[in-house]
């Protein structure tokens, strides 16, 4: 079992999901599963096609950051994503997507209590090291149709000298968490199923809104009432973080108690 390399059949056989990895294609080295998946909307493959690479060796990250994709340890997965929702709604989809990662994790190893940090970083709740990343990138199909690239990458069987040394303090895995062995074509089948109902609920509130899982959030936020700083464009703003709104934006709180809306960002606690 210590080589359970996900392969079609094995992910495809407990996949439970009515489109989210019906169509899957697997490579043991590639540049970035988010590139291929471009490329492959541009060819025409189906909502729900779910890319797997054993290891990638440009995988990116967001605000230009690599990220870290030895082989044999780890999941590097993108999903192609054609929304019904109109494209105005897209940014709510990093979000939705950090939620159905969250319940995967509280299923799988229920012992490992995980939390958000807007807009996407799934962090253990005590220590806040990283598990997780998911890059979202918008794509056109065949048609001319706007969708999504769904980039999810989590360190589940990686250990701490597989990652580079300069994030052994910040990173971590399900097995150095749980120090348990997870088989990642589990791993994967859960995720897609957790993240199609995530979907499903979400296209079925008009508009798209992430209202629904408003308390969800909130106990997953792991920035709700810190002092935290935001840089986005150049542009530093502090605050006290007092939640989201339903299109996933960031509520900032400044001393006098007014409230700004931040789209994007990359956010830091200043004091907890
Ligand atoms: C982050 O910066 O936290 C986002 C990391 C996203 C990494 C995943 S791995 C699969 C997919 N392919 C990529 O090149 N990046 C994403």
């Amino acid at each position: 079992m210590e080589h359970d390399m996900p392969n079609v059949s094995n992910v495809q056989g407990l996949l439970k999901t009515r489109e989210l990895g019906r169509t899957m294609v697997f490579e043991a080295c590639i540049d970035s599963t988010n590139r291929l998946a471009k490329v492959l909307a541009a060819d025409g493959r189906p909502h729900g096609t779910t890319i797997v690479a054993d290891s990638q060796t440009a995988g990116r990250g967001r605000l230009d950051h690599r990220w870290s994709s030895p082989a044999g340890k780890n999941l590097y997965v993108s999903i192609l994503l054609k929304p019904k929702a109109s494209s105005e709604s897209f940014p709510q989809i990093p979000l939705l997507c950090a939620l159905a990662l969250r319940r995967t994790l509280a299923e799988l190893a229920p012992q490992m209590p995980m939390g958000i940090k807007w807009p996407n970083d799934l962090q253990t709740r005590e220590t806040r090291r990283k598990l997780s990343g998911i890059l979202c990138e918008g794509v056109f199909f065949n048609q001319g149709e706007h969708g999504v690239v769904a980039g999810i990458g989590i360190n589940v069987n990686a250990t701490e000298s597989d990652f580079p040394v300069e994030l052994r303090t910040y990173a971590t895995s399900m097995k150095m968490e749980t120090g348990t062995f997870f088989s990642r074509s589990l791993v994967l089948a859960e995720f897609l199923g957790h993240f199609e109902k995530v979907l499903d609920a979400w296209e079925a509130s008009n508009p798209p809104s992430l209202e629904q899982f408003s308390s969800e959030w909130r106990d997953a936020d792991l920035l709700y009432g810190r002092q935290i700083a935001i840089d986005q464009d150049g542009r530093h703003q502090e605050g006290r973080a007092v939640g989201i709104d339903a299109k996933g934006h960031l509520l900032l709180e400044d001393a006098s108690g007014s409230i700004s809306i931040i789209h994007a960002g990359d956010a830091h606690i200043v004091r907890r």
